[in-house]
């Protein structure tokens, strides 16, 4: 698919994400046709730096993080080439008439805060008081998007006084994942499940981002945020939210927008026995408080909770989300329990079971529905469950190994204008209000010790053993 021409700025280019993603998935876009010779890649940050400094970081960034065998010299001189760089200083003049005067007319014009949010406000307002940006342009923030409801607000705030809202592109790089897209292409796009997506036929919903990574070298950002607000106020919100709410009229922005912000303003509040909190101890690496530095932290690295939504379709059915840090296994998973049917044929000793659709996130995207079939032989009516397996990259061949990478795709959203997989200012500031109770709740807590390795604390088993289910096991 053509883009535009663009002149993408990226201030924050020689920071960790810019040379861990945002180049690099840019580069693929680029053998990918999409960047071409009328698109320019403007890096900009504080220091002194020449283009061809910037350029050399950014080979060798590419050598870090491109697949060998798509990084061939004269590609990576191309795109090279298409790299310009500036110096300027968000928090004051210097080098806005510069970077003024390297922008075209006639290009979409884009500019991604790869930096710390304190710098959102400031670049916003230079980028108009410097005339940087036009009535056309698109800026593109990170996360976090505020440390809460408050914070978020003002963000919110400063952003509109310089830009309109359909101008602002908030990240949540897991809605540029492909199967977390894929949720609303089997939704919506298949007769089979919908008419069971509902409190009648799902008994309840586990939604589990496991990571076997701890917070080293992040440890000063993660100790202020812990796993509600870096994990569970964005990324599982998301998720829940694209399970959970009714088909938008068209696969439009603002309609599908609209339909996530009803189910987020539709959850209960959380009751504080309906969460357990956890922090890993130290076993072969070291424990959190160590890397997190800070030794008497009471941030937590793993959370369960029990969800509610208080509505038509999904009164009484319960969402339970858990993630954490050095988990048993990196494993992301949508995992939608169905009911027993309304009445057994088969004696209690046939050995049924419930039917499950898992959406496997990552690693092995794929889905899998297990459905109760009998078991072959002579031996009377026995039932065995079997999956209905599909691997996204075995069932889709080459395309389907060759995925785009989240930020990939986001970008190129950007330019093309297509908000959709952003999350809009009011989505941001409703999962706020529903996250704030939940953390207030347990401030200054000390959250419960689970060894590495393993599913989290016991509590979370406890958690679930209380309502008469399991988690799914890690692997
Ligand atoms: C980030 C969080 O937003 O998402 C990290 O800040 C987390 O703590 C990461 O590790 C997970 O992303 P992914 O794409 O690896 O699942």
């Amino acid at each position: 698919i053509p883009v535009e021409a663009f002149d993408l700025v990226v201030f924050g280019a020689t920071g960790d994400l810019a040379c861990r993603k945002i180049l690099p998935g840019l580069y693929r876009r680029y053998l990918g046709g999409q960047v071409t010779e009328h698109c320019r890649i403007i890096g900009a940050a504080r220091g002194p730096m020449t283009r061809a400094d910037w350029q050399a970081m950014i080979e060798k960034a590419l050598s870090q993080h491109v697949a060998k065998d798509k990084l061939k010299a004269e590609k990576v001189a191309g795109f090279l080439e298409r790299l310009e760089f500036v110096t300027v200083d968000a928090r004051g003049d210097h080098g806005w008439s510069d970077l003024a005067a390297m922008m075209r007319e006639g290009v979409v014009r884009a500019f991604y805060f790869s930096v710390a949010p304190d710098l959102f406000g400031p670049l916003a307002e230079r980028l108009r008081a410097h005339d940087v940006a036009d009535a056309g342009s698109r800026i593109v923030v990170e996360k976090p998007f505020g440390h809460d409801l408050e914070t978020a607000r003002e963000l919110n705030a400063t952003l509109a006084q310089h830009f309109d809202e359909t101008q602002i592109y908030r990240i949540d790089h897991y809605l540029g994942k492909e199967t977390v897209q894929n949720l609303m292409a089997v939704r919506f796009a298949n007769i089979l499940f919908e008419p069971l997506w509902n409190a009648q036929y799902v008994d309840h919903v586990q939604i589990t981002v496991a990571e076997t990574v701890g917070v080293a070298g992040r440890g000063a950002y993660y100790d202020r945020a812990g796993a509600m607000r870096d994990m569970i106020q964005n990324h599982m919100m998301q998720l829940l939210c694209l399970i959970a709410m009714e088909p938008p009229y068209h696969f439009d922005p603002d309609a599908v927008r609209d339909e996530k912000l009803k189910v987020i303003r539709a959850l209960d509040p959380v009751r504080p026995e309906d969460v357990v909190r956890g922090q890993y101890e130290a076993g072969e690496g070291l424990s959190y408080s160590d890397e997190a530095g800070n030794p008497d932290s009471r941030t937590e690295s793993f959370m369960a909770l029990k969800v509610h939504i208080s509505n038509w379709r999904w009164k009484g059915t319960p969402f339970y989300l858990r993630t954490g840090k050095r988990l048993k296994a990196r494993a992301s998973e949508i995992a939608v329990f169905f009911k027993q049917p309304p009445h057994t044929i088969f004696d209690d000793a046939s050995g049924w079971q419930e039917n499950l659709l898992v959406i496997r996130l990552q690693p092995d995207e794929g889905m899998n529905l297990k459905v109760m079939i009998k078991e072959p032989g002579p031996g009377g009516m026995r039932l065995v469950r079997v999956p209905l397996d599909m691997s996204f990259a075995e069932a889709l061949g080459a395309e389907g190994a060759d995925m785009p990478d989240a930020y990939e795709r986001l970008i190129m959203d950007v330019i093309r204008g297509n908000q959709t997989l952003f999350m809009r200012g009011d989505e941001v500031e409703a999962a706020w209000s529903w996250a704030d109770p939940v953390i207030a709740a347990h401030e200054g807590r000390r959250p419960l010790a689970y060894a590495e390795g393993t599913s989290g604390p016991l509590a979370s088993d406890r958690l679930m053993a209380r309502d008469g289910r399991v988690w799914r096991e890690l692997h």
